[in-house]
């Protein structure tokens, strides 16, 4: 198959491209497009074959169900059934953006997308490219982020061709996304209802919404329960380099930690990648390590859009092991933790 990028205005889109791309996903072929949160595959979500189309080209297990998005909140009621009150409170408030519901099923939705659930995981993203696609499509589209499955999430042209080259139909080019990480997806189908995956939309506004909201990620832990859920872990992110993160209360003991870690993994042989804050940059600089700067302590919004981008220039110098230090839990902090911890796989070091 033949991958034809189109660069395309992230805040304008031409119509002309929106239309060879709406036609593209008319056809049950795939298209790769520009979410706020990170690039797309997308397949027209109710046709079957097109929704078969992204499991192969990403080498997805069939157990992982897919996000559908939908261009307007009118559009909910043809994709979920039994929609409670809170969720429509939560699209007023939270759509369109980053933030993912997940509902009873509409049988109109092919089971493959929902890999077999009576559930279906909704989003209405707000970046205009995805808007207009999904306008002038006129259907409902189903996008996992255009990794190949255990790569990161892509937040760039250039991501998606390194893993899909070959194995999409179309490229829309927009530049990088806005928030880099992925959405929130939350269950709106359990008593109470329960974070699945803190992202672009913060814990801290959901709570205010939904005071019961179970929180609960065991991974994210402190305490000794920090490998727990290796189900949730296994299925996740596994880079071809080790990645250990490394926190503690006391900075100078943390950052001491990372200096004698990596003198001791260089003294072994190993590449040692780092990836720290600017302001933390300095300790570092007489360090045997490829060193990249995740952007400043206090702005996670910059860290967060660099993310993965960042992982997949260290996995590419290569080095065997990257690592990093905690950064805080608030806002998208969160979700920044979250990616961090499945990248290390439960490695992490506390310093006390
Ligand atoms: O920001 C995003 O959400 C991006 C952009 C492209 O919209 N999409 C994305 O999709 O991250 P994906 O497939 O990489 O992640 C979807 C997550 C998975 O963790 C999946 O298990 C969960 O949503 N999910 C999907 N349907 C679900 C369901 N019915 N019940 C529970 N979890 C579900
Ligand atoms: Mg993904």
């Amino acid at each position: 198959m033949k991958t034809d990028v189109l660069k395309i205005n992230p805040t304008r889109p031409q119509p002309e491209i929106i239309a060879i791309a709406a036609r593209t996903i008319r056809a049950g072929r795939l298209v790769v497009f520009p979410t706020e949160t990170v690039y797309g595959v997308g397949a027209d979500a109710l046709n079957p074959d097109a929704v078969q189309r992204i499991f192969a080209a990403k080498e997805r297990p069939a157990s992982d169900p897919l996000i559908v998005h939908i261009g307007d909140p009118g559009r909910l009621p043809g994709v979920a059934r039994d929609i409670p009150a809170i969720a429509w409170s939560l699209v007023e408030r939270f759509w369109p953006g980053p933030l993912t519901l997940v509902l009873p099923r509409h049988p109109a939705i092919p089971t493959s997308v929902t890999a077999g659930r009576e559930t279906v995981a909704v989003r209405m993203p707000r970046h205009p490219v995805a808007l207009a696609l999904l306008r002038r499509s006129g259907t409902a589209i189903a996008a996992p982020s255009a990794n190949l499955f255990t790569r990161p999430s892509p937040t760039a042209a250039a991501h998606v061709l390194q893993d899909l080259a070959g194995r999409v139909d179309l490229i829309l080019d927009a530049g990088p996304p806005d928030i880099g990480l992925e959405s929130t997806v939350v269950d709106l189908t359990t008593t109470p209802p329960a974070l699945l995956r803190p992202g672009g939309s913060p814990v801290e506004t959901l709570l205010e919404m939904m005071p019961t909201l179970d929180v609960r990620l065991r991974y994210l832990q402190d305490d000794d329960e920090a490998a727990a859920g290796p189900g949730m872990l296994a299925k996740h992110y596994s880079p071809t380099a080790r990645v250990i993160l490394i926190e503690g209360a006391d900075q100078t003991a943390v950052l001491a930690r990372m200096r004698s870690l990596v003198a001791e993994l260089a003294e072994q042989g190993q590449a040692v990648g780092l990836m720290v804050t600017a302001e933390d940059a300095p300790t570092f600089s007489e360090t045997p390590a490829h060193l990249v700067i995740l952007g400043s302590h206090s702005d996670l919004r910059t860290v967060g859009q660099t993310l993965f981008a960042k992982l997949r220039h260290l996995e590419a110098v290569p080095v065997d092991v990257i690592l990093v230090r905690a950064l805080p839990k608030a806002g998208l902090g969160l979700a920044i933790r979250d990616r961090l911890v499945r990248a290390a796989e439960g490695q992490i070091i506390s310093v006390d």
